[in-house]
């Protein structure tokens, strides 16, 4: 089982932006966090970080054929982007969205996700223990489907 790991703009700037929100863990101990998770669970991952939506709808086209499944926290893009919506769709791979911060308990602007049309679920306010969540949904999803 192999799944991509997506994250949107601003997360690299993850233990510097906002960390009252956000924390004070940086990206690359998500990843790090990400990595651990997978190896335990016997998950091959390959995990991106872009500022920039189309190179964010770029990467999900390349998941068809290369992975079984994808985790995106597609970041402000969530709130605005059609494109990545339209990407998800095209793949029709499982995907689960996350978000650190509970968007729901937010700006009301933050309370509208168009990916999330394209998701089994939407994980949010867990920080990086919301990544672990959905890692195990996709691979409860995919084996029960191999
Ligand atoms: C976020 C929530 C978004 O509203 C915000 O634009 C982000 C991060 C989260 O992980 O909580 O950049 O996706």
């Amino acid at each position: 089982m192999k799944l991509y790991v997506l994250n949107g703009p601003n997360l690299n700037m993850l233990g510097i932006r906002e960390p009252d929100i956000y924390g004070r863990q940086t990206l690359l101990d998500l990843e790090n966090y990400v990595r651990q998770v997978c190896e335990r669970e016997d998950i091959q991952v390959e995990i991106f970080q872009s500022n920039h939506e189309g190179v964010l709808v770029d990467i999900i086209q390349s998941a068809l054929g290369n992975a079984d499944g994808i985790v995106i926290n597609p970041a402000a893009y969530t709130h605005t982007s059609v494109a990545i919506l339209d990407a998800l769709k095209a793949v029709a791979l499982p995907a689960v969205e996350v978000h650190l911060s509970d968007i729901n308990q937010r700006e009301e602007f933050r309370r509208i996700s168009y990916p999330a049309m394209a998701c089994m679920a939407q994980v949010k306010g867990l920080g990086f223990a919301g990544y672990e969540k959905a890692i195990l949904m996709l691979k409860e999803h995919i084996g029960q489907k191999k």
